[in-house]
């Protein structure tokens, strides 16, 4: 949110950084275009979204609604629409009028920043709307800067970071919904009359549910590879809402920022609030060409270490849970190394000195190692990584604590909790969110990590995880006039003592959970290299989920774990070719406890790995394309990944359903170069005869428009055949 690094300020009325003359503004990014119509003194107007487009078209440009929808709609004087930015003066009164005043054109980071200053016709309040442009990703970050020069406090009651008129048509929604355990479910739907909202009320967490992440296919029902499609979301890791309104006018109103409900904000005389950036984006190519845009720009801006690759990891948590010993952790540290891995993530469970954290009922807060289960403590088991050669993490859930703690014995002000009421508590029953609106709070949750990297500089990996709602509205910090802050003032708390980690242990690699999915959101994780994706570890459920996610988030950042048969959460049991056919399509991992391993199942893991490591550059850093959706229900799901290159591609394909004699599609490739051939070789085999395209060469293009026809079935001796088929391909140019 804080605009960095600038270098140079210009304001300007004039010609140059595609601001063509006094009143059209046009910011372009390789393939698009935006267009506003900023004439001084009058109302921002939105005039064009869409392909790139010539500076000779501007001057004839229409749009939906005559000279153009206002760009962020203020509240007051014209009462009836949806509005994106409502107050409360110091002197009452509730009208806004905000007008053009100058436009500005910095850069910030090396990218062009371009901000249209609007002012209100009366009172000494202004609006700032900033547009950042990622020209090769396509993207546009937009947010605003509101800004309080009255006398007194104003109360902001409404403080969207961007509305984006949606020309009306036949255009579809595409958002993700779902809930713990069954996180980013696919939906389309179009858009008619009414109101849709897409919001949280979670308090610290925000992706269990619902994503602020949406799609807008332009051209009538969702398509994966063609046709006008948007791509917006909102990076924020608080509460957020998303309207769009279909009314009487021309235009669908689409209004997103951070969810108002009980949060009015009071601004202080100088005081600027500054909202989350929007991300958009706009691809002619479907809703693949908008994913795509959305990694690419994810692994190079939103993602720390988005150009490295990932290492394989064995978590503790399916295959200990809370039983943390050190013979346990190093025999999973053997079995981790003996099968390929690279890494050991001891998960919860290790810490806790006058209250040992046996279950999830208390400790939480107290960081120290539990020498009773530990007797050689963290450096121990740093000795053990190193010997065996892996890296070593550690799973840490530094927001909260739990009322059977030294933290909060030695601290009850720094939870969350209003005066005069007995508290809601979380997780385990007596779980509490400290009040990182609290400086005091920052400074710990700060220290937490600077402690345990300060002592162990060797720690390779954290999980950092958060697995409570925030209830009991009440800060015990704020004020009583700004109670209405927590909500907001949480999250930026968090950002500040990420900051700060970040600033001192940039390289630290830290694993974004929540409970599995709940913060997958472009908020929180630039200040981390990925997110567990579910606490569902299932493969067949994982294959869904994992799609969804895979709208918006690149598999680089998709923590992707081969977990024990029968699963722990669906009970269902799958065999482990298929578990680790899934879960090498993102970043590969292990979630289960190795010493209760089948032969079969050690051998199957240790050649997933093998093949994943040939493949990893481009599952990590490729461009998806998705062939055949889970959600399309024909009996299959298949993706791939393709190197920017072209010359290398993986391809997945798994059976969703079994029936004799049933018909699957056959497989139509995307993304390859059609004038290339690439040889296909089948990894983490299991079959006893070879595909019948095993070792065979296609051109490009017989693969994008024929494709292969995959067996239903793999050849296997009779008392190894189940009702469960997957392959991967890899594609080689040569
Ligand atoms: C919830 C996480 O999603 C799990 O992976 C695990 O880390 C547990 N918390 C530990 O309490």
């Amino acid at each position: 949110m804080k605009i960095k690094n600038l270098i140079t300020a210009v304001i300007l009325f004039s010609s140059g950084f595609g601001i063509l003359n006094a009143e059209i503004i046009k910011l372009d990014t390789d393939k698009t275009s935006m267009v506003f119509k900023a004439d001084k003194g009058k109302k921002l107007k939105h005039l064009y979204y869409g392909d790139k487009i010539q500076d000779s078209d501007l001057k004839n440009l229409t749009s939906a609604v005559g000279s153009g929808a206002t760009v962020y709609p203020d509240y007051g004087m014209i009462t009836v629409p949806e509005t994106a930015v409502a107050m409360i003066h110091s002197d009452g009164n509730m009208t806004l009028d905000l007008r053009v005043e100058a436009v500005e054109k910095k850069i910030v980071d090396g990218k062009d920043v371009t901000s249209i200053i609007l002012k209100d016709s009366y009172y000494p309040v202004s609006v700032k709307i900033n547009y950042k442009s990622f020209p090769e990703q396509d993207m546009f970050e937009t947010w605003t800067e509101i800004t309080n020069n009255e006398n007194d406090n104003i109360k902001l009651t409404r403080f969207a970071s961007a509305h984006l008129p949606i020309r009306k048509g036949n255009v579809w929604l595409s958002h993700l919904h779902g809930a713990w355990g069954n996180e980013t479910k696919v939906e389309h739907e179009p858009l008619q009359h009414g109101m849709k909202i897409i919001k949280n009320r979670n308090g610290t967490r925000n992706s269990h549910l619902a994503h602020s992440e949406v799609m807008f296919s332009l051209d009538g029902k969702p398509d994966e590879n063609n046709g006008r499609t948007i791509g917006a979301a909102l990076c924020w890791g608080g509460n957020y809402r998303l309207k769009i309104d279909t009314d009487e006018t021309k235009n669908h109103s689409f209004i997103a920022g951070i969810n108002e409900d009980d949060s009015p904000y009071n601004l202080k005389p100088g005081e600027t609030f500054v909202t989350p950036e929007l991300a958009l984006t706009y691809s002619t190519e479907g809703l693949g060409g908008v994913s795509r845009n959305f990694h690419k720009w994810a692994r190079k801006y939103k993602l720390m270490h988005g150009d490295k690759e990932r290492k394989v990891l064995l978590n503790s948590w399916e295959g200990v849970y809370f039983d943390i010993n050190e013979k346990g952790m190093a025999s999973m540290m053997k079995d981790i190394t003996d099968m390929g891995g690279e890494l050991f993530v001891m998960d919860d469970g290790w810490f806790g000195v006058k209250y040992p954290r046996n279950n999830d009922k208390s400790s939480l807060g107290d960081w120290m190692v539990d020498k009773r289960k530990l007797p050689h403590g963290i450096k121990g088991l740093l000795k053990e990584a190193d010997k065996n050669k892996i890296k070593f993490g550690i799973w840490i859930e530094p927001e909260f604590t739990n009322v059977k703690s030294e933290l909060f014995e030695a601290h009850p002000e720094y939870v969350i909790k209003p005066e005069n009421r007995t508290p809601v508590y979380g997780r385990g029953g007596g779980q509490m969110v400290l009040d990182l609106s609290n400086p005091a709070v920052q400074d710990l949750v700060y220290t937490v990590v600077d402690t345990l990297m300060t002592n162990y500089p060797d720690i390779d990996y954290i999980k950092w995880d958060a697995n409570m709602d925030l209830t009991n509205h009440g800060s015990q910090y704020l004020s009583a006039d700004n109670q209405s802050h927590l909500l907001t003032d949480y999250h930026k708390g968090l950002r500040k003592a990420l900051d700060r980690i970040r600033a001192k242990y940039p390289d630290l690699t830290i694993q974004l959970c929540s409970g599995g999915g709940g913060r997958a959101n472009y908020g929180l994780l630039p200040y981390f290299d990925e997110f567990w994706v579910s606490d569902n570890t299932d493969a067949l459920q994982r294959i869904f989920i994992q799609w969804g996610t895979s709208y918006f988030y690149p598999s680089i950042a998709m923590a992707s774990h081969i977990s024990a048969a029968p699963n722990h959460q669906t009970f269902r049991t799958i065999p482990i070719k298929f578990r680790t056919d899934v879960a090498m399509s993102g970043r590969l991992g292990i979630e289960m406890q190795p010493v209760h391993m089948t032969l079969d199942e050690r051998e199957q893991t240790r050649k997933a790995i093998a093949d994943y490591k040939s493949i990893r550059p481009i599952v990590q850093f490729g461009d998806l394309y998705r062939l055949i959706s889970p959600y399309d229900e024909k009996g299959v799901a298949s993706l791939m990944y393709v190197d920017e290159a072209k010359e290398n591609a993986v391809v997945y394909w798994y059976k969703t359903k079994a029936f004799r004699n049933e018909i699957l599609p056959r497989i139509k490739f995307s993304g390859l170069d059609p004038e290339k051939r690439y040889t296909v070789t089948e990894l983490n085999r299991i079959d006893t005869k070879p595909l019948s395209f095993e070792g065979k060469k296609y051109s490009g293009t017989y693969l994008m428009s024929s494709g292969l026809e995959i067996p239903v079935n793999h050849e296997l001796p009779k008392d190894k055949r189940t009702d469960w088929s997957s392959r991967v391909l890899k594609l080689t140019a040569n």
